[in-house]
Parts: C-alpha cells; sequence; structure tokens
C-alpha cells in the first residue's frame, strides 16, 4: 500500500477550535457569550482599522502588495530598524511554521519552555526535527537550563516574553547573560514578544533593542493582541535583513490580505487606541488578579493580557459555572497547567461579573 502522508503527522492532532461564538450562544440560550479564553482585546479593534477595512473592501478583487511595504515601512519606522528587518505573517502564527521551515530538517534540535504557546511544538515536529522540553521553574522560564540543552545539534532556541500560558517574562539581565552562554556560534533566538506591549515591568526584556548585537535574532509580535485585529491575521518578524531574507523565500506571495495590510497601518498610526488598551489591560490585570486573591485563587502574577489561576480541583467546576453563565475561560490542563484556568483581562464591566461569578461558587476562605 502507498504511503501517503508523511510518519511525523501521526504524532500531531488538529488544531480544535472549538465551537464558534454564534454556536455557543445558541448552544446556552444567551444572547451574548463572552471570550475570555483566547486573550484577545477587550475594547475591539481600534475605529481607524475598521474604517480602513470599509474604504479598501471596495479592492478586494485585487491582490495585496505583496510586500507589504507601507506597513513594513511603518512598523520599521515606529521600531527604528529598517524595513528590510520586518517580515509579515498571516499572523506570527504563521511565522513561526516559515522560520521551521526554513531552519530545520531531521536530526535536528529545538529548545523549547515546557509548557508554551503549543504552535512551537507543533512546528519544530512538522518540519521533522526533534523539540527539547525545557521545564518552566514556579512558572518561570528557566534559562540556565535552557542554555544546558543546547547542544551543536539545535538550530532554534524558541521562548516568549511575556510567556503564554502563564504571564511570566525574562528579564533583561537574565536574557543577556543567556546570549552570552550562546558564544560566537549560536543558533537561531526566536524571542516571541506577542503579549510584549502589556509588560509594565521595567526589567522585562526588549527583543528590538538586541538585535544589533546578536544576529542570529528573530523577534515576533501581533496586531492580534494590543491592537486588536485577532480575526485579521497580522503579525510581524523583527530580525537582520539576512535573516529575513531566508525566510522569505519560505513566505507564499500574498500571505498577508489587503484588509489586514490597511487596518494594520491604522491601527499602528492610532496611538491613543493602542494606549487605551495597554493601561486599561494593566488596570484590569491588576483588579482581576487582587479580586480572584481575595476568593482564595492563586493568581500568577501577570505581565500580559491574561492572569493564569490555580484553582485545584475546582478547576473544571468554576470553568463550567462560567460557562453556563456564558463566560469562556481557557481550561489550564488544555495548555499544560491542569489544575488552573487562563482567563483573558476584559473589561471593568466583564471582570466584576466574572469575579461575582466566581464569588457565589466558591465564597472567600
Ligand atoms: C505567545 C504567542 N505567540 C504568538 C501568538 C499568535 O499570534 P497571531 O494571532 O499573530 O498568530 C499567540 C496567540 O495567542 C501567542 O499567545
Amino acid at each position: 500500500m502507498r504511503r501517503l502522508w508523511r510518519p511525523v503527522l501521526d504524532r500531531l492532532a488538529p488544531y480544535e477550535a472549538g465551537p464558534s461564538l454564534e454556536a455557543l450562544q445558541a448552544q446556552l440560550g444567551l444572547t451574548e457569550v463572552i471570550r475570555l479564553s483566547a486573550n484577545e482585546n477587550p475594547l475591539g479593534p481600534s475605529p481607524r482599522a475598521v474604517e480602513a477595512v470599509r474604504a479598501e473592501a471596495a479592492r478586494a478583487h485585487l491582490y495585496p502588495d505583496g510586500g507589504g511595504t507601507a506597513l513594513r515601512e511603518a512598523l520599521a519606522k515606529s521600531l527604528g530598524v529598517t524595513a528590510e528587518a520586518v517580515i509579515l505573517g498571516n499572523g506570527a502564527d504563521e511565522l513561526l511554521g516559515l522560520i521551521a521551515w526554513a531552519a530545520l530538517e531531521a536530526g535536528d534540535e529545538a529548545v523549547i519552555p515546557h509548557p508554551a504557546f503549543e504552535p512551537y511544538w507543533t512546528v519544530v515536529t512538522l518540519a521533522g526535527a526533534t523539540p527539547v522540553a525545557s521545564p518552566l521553574v514556579e512558572y518561570r522560564t528557566d534559562l540556565d537550563d535552557m542554555a544546558r540543552r543546547v547542544t551543536p545539534r539545535t538550530k532554534v532556541v524558541m521562548l516568549c516574553s511575556p510567556h503564554n500560558p502563564a504571564g511570566t517574562i525574562v528579564r533583561h539581565a537574565e536574557f543577556a547573560r543567556f546570549l552570552a552562554t550562546l558564544g560566537s556560534d549560536p543558533p537561531l533566538l526566536v524571542l516571541d514578544e506577542a503579549y510584549r506591549d502589556f509588560a509594565d515591568d521595567p526589567e522585562c526584556v526588549d527583543g528590538i533593542a538586541l538585535l544589533r548585537d546578536h544576529p542570529t535574532l528573530i523577534v515576533l509580535r501581533t496586531f492580534s493582541k494590543i491592537a486588536g485585529l485577532a480575526g485579521l491575521r497580522v503579525g510581524y518578524a523583527v530580525a537582520r535583513p539576512e535573516v529575513v531574507s531566508m525566510l522569505n523565500r519560505t513566505r507564499a506571495p500574498y500571505n498577508v490580505n489587503r484588509l489586514a495590510q490597511v487596518a494594520a497601518l491604522a491601527a499602528l498610526e492610532d496611538r491613543e487606541h493602542w494606549e487605551r488598551t495597554r493601561r486599561l489591560v494593566i488596570q484590569e490585570r491588576e483588579f482581576l488578579t487582587t479580586e480572584l486573591g481575595r476568593l482564595g485563587l492563586a493568581v500568577v502574577p501577570s505581565q500580559a493580557n491574561f492572569v493564569l489561576v490555580h484553582a485545584g480541583e475546582r478547576a473544571a467546576q468554576l470553568r463550567e459555572i462560567l460557562f453556563k453563565e456564558g463566560i469562556l475561560v481557557r481550561d489550564g490542563g488544555a495548555v499544560g497547567f491542569p489544575g488552573h484556568l487562563r482567563i483573558a483581562v476584559g473589561t471593568r464591566e466583564v471582570n466584576a461579573r466574572l469575579v461575582k461569578v466566581l464569588e457565589r461558587a466558591a465564597p472567600s476562605p
């Protein structure tokens, strides 16, 4: 019998996105379901991005600018790099795949914190390479452990700061030490900063500032979180132009669509919405942390737009109670933290409602 599929597919399961919001509303008989399970922007998109999409819709019959020139130039200007140092992706997700595709072969290794954002593992496995897990220590990325796992076979190191799902950061000083231990012939280093805009700890590592001195560094960012454009799928990588050139060889010609490009450009220019989102998330993260703590739930101090909550044996029950009230939170078990819930930061109204439901279900000790 002809073997049609690559054996590696036996080790992967299709991504289960779950039912749509509309299907859940119908199932629960509610007019509104609040999704706090996907780390989306509580304020929605910038009105300027919405307007840009509207205006661009009439040109939907035309292919987009395959080079994403206007958006790359605007990003380059705002980050203080050249446009050749920026590549756009259909979400940061796509860029992870392009990196793996460009760099990894059978026999190669990629060192990844564990748990961490699941697609790291998937793209490495799919490329035929071997993911090497570095366990978190008390919810934090253990860079000493990661460094110990780097061998001559390591082609890529992937990590995120703030970390998904823990919400913890990598500190600038420890990252600098980690880079130094990798020596003069380091692997590719993917620093995923999807949630960087929500960090207010001055010690949080800033990948862009490190690019000048570290030729194998690739910084990932996205318009899905801070800019509220998750539904349009725009992410970007910033790296040395020679690294970007390699990634461009694996990219489909029109990977970021016309509406996504204009919306991202408008969102980038709408600093007011950007800052309002940031302020709201930081303030409400504090509110949630305090209020959930008051209910006796242990909240991991977060620098992202979500909190990871330790609920022990009550986790499944609390998730179910919230679900019946039309509030979706992420099952920690599905992201490597059994007994936890990952809860995105919402508006004050939403957060207060969530706390109220939990208070009824789990009165303070
Ligand atoms: C750590 C991390 N990186 C990347 C992404 C993907 O972002 P995008 O929506 O741009 O594909 C996410 C999305 O949740 C994430 O949590």
